[in-house]
């Protein structure tokens, strides 16, 4: 089936969605997205990614051409003349269509607004079952990665060395500290059962699902510890996980070819997944 594409208030046959060479996405990468993950036909953890798209444009002096409702309705909108039970929509915004030039284009440029789905069984995921092994890469990215900009270069660079080295996905490392992942949020569990997660600051994206796998865990007793952690605080820990918004909750198992506890995955970290789909999952709009 060919997909229908939002793009700028019209929807699109799949072939007929074309943006100018000349977006400043294109050239400079200058734009910001979100991914928000569909069940049941319904978006899961709406309303954070909507207000995490919108704190992205504050800061780079973007505006959301949408309001609140209408942003809503698109994505809506988009899930069902795609009918899509299971996967994501991903929504990008530029700064809009000008001559190549360092210097924003004036305030009063259209922006670029596309959206576009993508059908994936999100439930039923191997990885989520037996673990992901990581590898421990330099965080070369950028000081902003607070900001969700479509500036991937790095992240994909990082994925293909991990996956290199016959690992899954990559660990990021800066100044001797986990950042995140290549796509997605890092956590451990220390041997103490103590749920280990970076606080946030410009060197980590504010994870939609992080915050409410955090809020979960808090419901049900568990001590949570925001802060840095270290690579080997991670090869010591009882679990390891990772948390984004298509992947929910996903266990680490090898983290640089050592076995993470067990080797298996952890038991809160099962737990933590099969609660937030439950919970999330009855929320979802
Ligand atoms: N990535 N950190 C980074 C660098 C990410 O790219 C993502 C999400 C996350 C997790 O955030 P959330 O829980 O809000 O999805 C953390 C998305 C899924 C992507 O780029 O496809």
């Amino acid at each position: 089936m060919t997909r229908i594409i939002y793009i700028n208030g019209e929807w699109l046959p799949e072939p007929d969605a074309k943006v100018s060479v000349f977006d400043r996405g294109f050239l400079m990468a200058d734009g910001i997205y979100e991914v928000t993950c569909v069940l049941d036909g319904k978006l899961i953890d709406y309303a954070g990614h909507a207000a995490r798209l919108h704190r992205s444009a504050r800061e780079l002096g973007m505006t959301v051409p949408l309001d609140e409702d209408a942003l809503l309705a698109a994505h809506r909108e988009i899930v069902a003349r795609n009918r899509v039970d299971q996967g994501m929509v991903y929504l990008q915004l530029t700064r809009g269509v000008a001559d190549r030039d360092f210097a924003y284009p004036p305030a009063d440029t259209p922006p670029t607004l596309v959206l576009f789905t993508q059908a994936r069984n999100v439930l039923e995921n191997r990885a989520a079952e037996e673990g992901i092994a990581v590898a421990l890469l330099p965080d070369l990215r950028w000081g902003r990665r607070d900001i969700k900009t479509i500036q991937l270069l790095y992240p994909s660079m990082a994925k293909m060395e991990a996956k290199a080295r016959g690992a899954d996905d990559a660990w990021l490392v800066e100044d001797g500290h986990v950042t995140e992942a290549s796509a997605a949020t890092a956590h451990i569990v220390t041997a103490e059962g103590v749920l280990v997660t970076r606080d946030l600051s410009h060197a980590l994206l504010p994870g939609i699902t992080r915050a409410s796998v955090l809020e979960l865990a808090a419901g049900h007793g568990v001590r949570i510890e925001e802060r840095a952690f270290t690579p080997a605080e991670a090869l010591a820990a009882r679990e390891a996980f990772i948390t984004s918004a298509t992947n929910f909750v996903v266990p680490v198992v090898r983290i640089d070819g050592t076995a993470v506890g067990d080797g298996k995955p952890g038991a809160l970290t099962h737990d933590l997944r099969r609660h937030y789909i439950e919970t999330r999952r009855a929320a979802a709009i």
